[in-house]
């Protein structure tokens, strides 16, 4: 089996390259491939064989061929909320043109491809209901939520009518990112755990009581493998499947830091407000019922303490503290 990741070089594309070469599908991975516009720097996927990095824009890789036998793909190439809400040019090539590009060259392959989409909580904003179900309309409040939601649409109606097998999966805020920090909105749920466990101060932009749906990149990437397993019966409707996730208030984030490591690394979190940040961030829900991904199987982190765990247990070498 061949398997494309776009965005196969970012945070989420890496960690799930490392689980699909596990084998943990039910037909063994002959070529995965990993098309990113950045290089692929994580030394064990260049070294594995079975894996071929493509480096360059999404949109012109796909017309060299990209696609060439592919049997499914995981389309997680994205410009994030940050860059779209700055730049509207960059969030449409890179989010909706791109996928334009992709859905279309699926649909000249002789079999239609399973397709798992990483859509986002951000689809969701203005006036919604306290709780979001599976089927709750998205009304997105920035481009970034607006060009996920098109793209789930698409994916929707291509599936509709079967050139691709689509998935569509929308993640809660993926938390603890490792590295440097991006220009997600929402990056800073991870900077207030990452920074002060590697000794340096993080800001916290917006009221520590604002509430927000989070998930551990174990969870996320469990999330869009199942997606991708699962039978077409099974999964059900072709709108999108919100993932399980922890309803928790940013205070409680710095909290579970503070039970983790001590007073001291806590105290390294200063609370300076942005409005571009907190009205994006603010505008989010934080309370789902992820329903139908209980029903695959699917969950979540219990507590945020399992999530600050799971960082420092995955990346020890950059805990300081
Ligand atoms: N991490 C989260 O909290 C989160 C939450 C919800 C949804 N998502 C979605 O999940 C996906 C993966 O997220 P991530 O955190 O790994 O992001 P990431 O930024 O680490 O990875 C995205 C990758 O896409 C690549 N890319 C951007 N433009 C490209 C282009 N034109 N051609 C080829 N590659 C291009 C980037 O270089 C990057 O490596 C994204 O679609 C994101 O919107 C992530």
């Amino acid at each position: 089996m061949k398997i494309l990741i776009t965005g196969g070089a970012g945070f989420l594309g890496q960690r799930l390259a490392h689980a699909l070469l596990k084998n943990v599908q039910k037909q063994p991975l002959t070529e995965l491939v990993l098309a990113d516009i950045a290089p692929l720097r994580d030394a064990a996927l260049v070294a594995d064989r079975r894996v071929r990095s493509v480096t360059g824009d999404l949109a012109q890789q796909l017309t060299d061929g990209l696609l060439h036998g592919v049997d499914g793909v995981f389309h997680l190439a994205a410009a994030v909320s940050g860059e779209c809400e700055a730049d509207i040019d960059v969030g449409l090539r890179t989010n909706l043109d791109s996928t334009r590009v992709l859905l279309d060259t699926c649909r000249t392959l002789s079999k239609p491809p399973r397709l798992v989409f990483s859509s986002s909580l951000a689809v969701f904003g203005g006036t919604m209901p306290t709780v979001i179900a599976d089927y709750t309309l998205p009304q997105p409040q920035n481009s970034y939520g607006t060009q996920k939601f098109i793209c789930e649409q698409l994916i929707a109606d291509y599936t509709r009518k079967g050139y691709i097998d689509g998935r569509n999966v929308r993640l809660p805020t993926v938390t603890v990112r490792p590295g440097k920090p991006n220009k997600a909105a929402s990056g800073f749920m991870s900077g207030i755990i990452r920074e002060p466990l590697a000794g340096a101060d993080a800001i916290c932009p917006v009221d520590p009581a604002t509430g927000v749906w989070i998930t551990s990149p174990r969870f996320a990437v469990a999330g869009l493998i199942a997606a991708y397993q699962t039978s077409q019966e099974q999964w059900g409707s072709r709108t999108a499947m919100n993932l399980p996730g922890l309803s928790v208030r940013v205070a409680e984030i710095i909290e579970a830091l503070r039970r983790s490591a001590g007073a001291t690394v806590a105290a390294r979190v200063r609370v300076e407000i942005d409005e571009t940040i907190s009205n994006i961030v603010g505008g989010w829900p934080w309370r789902f019922d992820t329903a139908r991904a209980r029903a695959l199987g699917l969950s979540g982190p219990l507590t945020m303490d399992d999530l600050v765990a799971e960082y420092v247990a995955d990346y020890p070498a950059a805990v300081s503290t």
